[in-house]
């Protein structure tokens, strides 16, 4: 796949327990690759600017963080839910450093570890959250609530663009027994999307999606994972 949006950058500021908080055992999510599905499904959609963007397995909220830094002209408000209430909670705090008060806090907590432990990685942090507090400038609205993503989720605005990374592999699997979880996941999704809401999917390359109500609009491989950008049939 060529890379039409992701710029080919160093995105190290953005390393998961530098400045943004960490899940233990999760990976991070590639930044690069996060950018180039946005910018994808960006491009097809009619709304360009003030952009809901909506993630309904958003774990620790790293993903929707990175997009918020990136993507200050375009995102207005971001929304994250998932079935483990825990990592709502690194969900709230990665979303709060999208604010000049949030990221401000988490410089005040990096120069405290930096009295405390005289280390040189907490150093890097601060110069790294200090990079990040210069892309801030607009304040990027944010919720986050628990909900199963594979039964209703209530939500009372149509996200603009859903992007999400679900599920697989041995450290996060889906929380459900059920078969064909990516039909069922698009079933409850259709709910919540308008006919303009445009969908970025990523999983492994063993997973199909197959659901009729949804529209193929591209499909890119990369490496284990893959990613479908859709769209409502009309
Ligand atoms: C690959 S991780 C996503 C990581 C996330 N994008 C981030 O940036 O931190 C998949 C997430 O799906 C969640 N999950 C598993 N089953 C779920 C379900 N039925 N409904 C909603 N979330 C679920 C897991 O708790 C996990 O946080």
């Amino acid at each position: 796949m060529e890379y039409k949006y992701g710029k080919n950058d160093n995105y190290e500021d953005f390393s998961a327990g530098r400045v943004l908080y960490n899940v233990k055992g999760m990976t991070n999510f590639p930044v690069r690759l996060a950018q180039e599905i946005f910018g994808r499904c960006l491009q097809y959609s009619p709304i360009k600017n003030n952009i809901c963007l909506y993630d309904c397995c958003c774990g620790g909220g790293y993903l929707l963080t990175v997009l918020g830094f990136l993507n200050q002209d375009t995102i207005g408000k971001i929304i994250g839910s998932d079935i483990n209430i825990e990592l709502l909670d690194i969900a709230e705090k990665n979303l709060s450093l999208l604010s000049k008060e949030g990221i401000n806090r988490r410089i005040l907590e990096i120069e405290h570890m930096i009295e405390s432990y005289q280390k040189q990685s907490h150093i890097e942090a601060k110069h790294s959250a200090i990079k990040l507090r210069g892309l801030i400038k607009t304040d990027i609205e944010f919720k986050v609530f628990q909900s199963d993503a594979l039964r209703t989720i209530n939500l009372d605005i149509k996200p603009d663009i859903i992007i999400t990374d679900v599920p697989y592999g041995k450290m996060v699997n889906w929380k459900s027994d059920e078969e064909n979880v990516i039909d069922k996941l698009l079933d409850s999704l259709y709910e919540i999307c308008s006919s303009d809401t445009i969908i970025g999917l990523c999983m492994n390359k063993k997973q199909k999606v197959r659901n009729e109500k949804f529209m193929r609009l591209e499909k890119q491989q990369i490496g284990k994972r893959k990613f479908e950008i859709l769209r409502k049939n009309k």
